[in-house]
């Protein structure tokens, strides 16, 4: 169905790729995450994410943040299907 949306949906697979090569957990998070009436074409899934948090510490700023646990497992699982 990609073709038929008016912006394609972007390879999940090379986003570090597009990245130079980092995968960013925090900019990805927040993607998925979206902000309250601040998206365009990627829908907003954050409701979807009430539930447990974790304490993550973003390795790139070395910040904790309270993340919903089920929203670091997608990110994780990003994580775990990037290819170069
Ligand atoms: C499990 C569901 C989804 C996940 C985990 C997901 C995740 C992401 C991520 C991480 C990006 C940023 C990629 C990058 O920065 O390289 C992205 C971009 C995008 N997604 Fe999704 N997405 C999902 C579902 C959808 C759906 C259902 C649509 C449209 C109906 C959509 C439309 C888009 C579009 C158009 C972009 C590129 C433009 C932008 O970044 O806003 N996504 N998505």
């Amino acid at each position: 169905m990609a073709g038929d949306l008016d912006v394609a949906p972007s390879d999940l697979t090379r986003v570090a790729a597009r990245n130079g090569g980092v995968f960013s957990y925090a900019q990805v998070m927040a993607r998925i995450h979206g902000y309250p009436g601040q998206f365009d074409v990627m829908p907003e899934f954050g409701p979807l994410f009430a539930g447990p948090t974790v304490a993550w510490r973003d390795p790139e700023t070395g910040k904790v943040i309270e993340t919903p646990r089920a929203l670091l497992a997608v990110a994780t699982y990003l994580d775990s299907i990037q290819r170069g």
